[in-house]
């Protein structure tokens, strides 16, 4: 098994240092610490299948998917994962996406693990960074005070619109506190929340931003 973690690492390590830094390897780390935190108050799930899982959640995003892209399965057959392992991965990693809200039933306690896991570096000081990162990287706004943040939107809609930094935290990471599966998960996002919210009143002090288009 060790050896299997151990393939997969070195193979997703090139592949993460092609996208921007908010999905680089480093957010890979963060993850993993958080979900093996997590994972403590859960003796019974599958460490392995939350490493597995951690390393190769984001390898098949749809922004920075290309053709050509090696996939989380062909990763794993790679690595000689057995089938029966490579399912769980595979599952484990679906129900990790937030997908504009139209996220997948969450189906194992090793999915409710990373899914919370990837939430908590979507949220607080690091959240913040990672969110001007990829606006950045995209050549998007700050904030735009035209913009309205929606709250009821198709996957589709959710991906295609390049919004402001900001709008994001409307659409997204101010939601993320409520929808936490785990406790410890709900215990971790807390502070981080907080400290977005600080964020946001501070931005409005500076520069008279109210959020929200409103
Ligand atoms: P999903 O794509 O399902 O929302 P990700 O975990 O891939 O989830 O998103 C990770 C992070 O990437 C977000 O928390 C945010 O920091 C950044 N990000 C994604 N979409 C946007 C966006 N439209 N604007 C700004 N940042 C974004
Ligand atoms: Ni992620």
């Amino acid at each position: 098994m060790e050896a299997i973690v151990r393939n997969v690492t070195e193979q997703v390590i090139d592949i993460y240092e092609q996208f921007d830094a908010s999905h680089d390897y480093d957010h890979i780390l963060r993850v993993m610490k958080n979900a093996e935190e997590i994972a403590l108050t859960f003796p019974e799930a599958d460490l392995s299948v939350v490493r597995l899982a951690v390393l190769l959640h984001d390898i098949d995003d749809p922004k920075y998917r290309e053709n050509g892209n090696v996939t989380p399965m062909e990763l794993l057959r790679s690595a000689r994962a057995a089938d029966e392992l490579t399912t769980k991965v595979l599952d484990t990693i679906r129900s990790v996406s937030f997908n504009g809200g139209n996220e997948e039933e969450i189906i194992s306690i090793e999915g409710a693990i990373v899914r919370d896991a990837d939430r908590l570096d979507a949220i607080g000081a690091i959240g913040i960074a990672r969110t001007f990162a990829f606006g950045g990287a995209r050549g998007r706004k700050l904030y735009d005070a035209d913009e309205i943040a929606r709250t009821e939107m198709s996957e589709d809609e959710y991906r295609s619109k390049d919004t402001a930094s900001v709008t994001h935290f409307y659409e997204k990471l101010l939601l993320l506190k409520d929808l936490m599966v785990t406790a410890e998960g709900k215990r971790l996002a807390e502070e981080r929340h907080e400290f977005m919210l600080d964020f946001l009143e501070q931005l409005k002090a500076e520069t008279g931003f109210d959020g929200n288009g409103k």
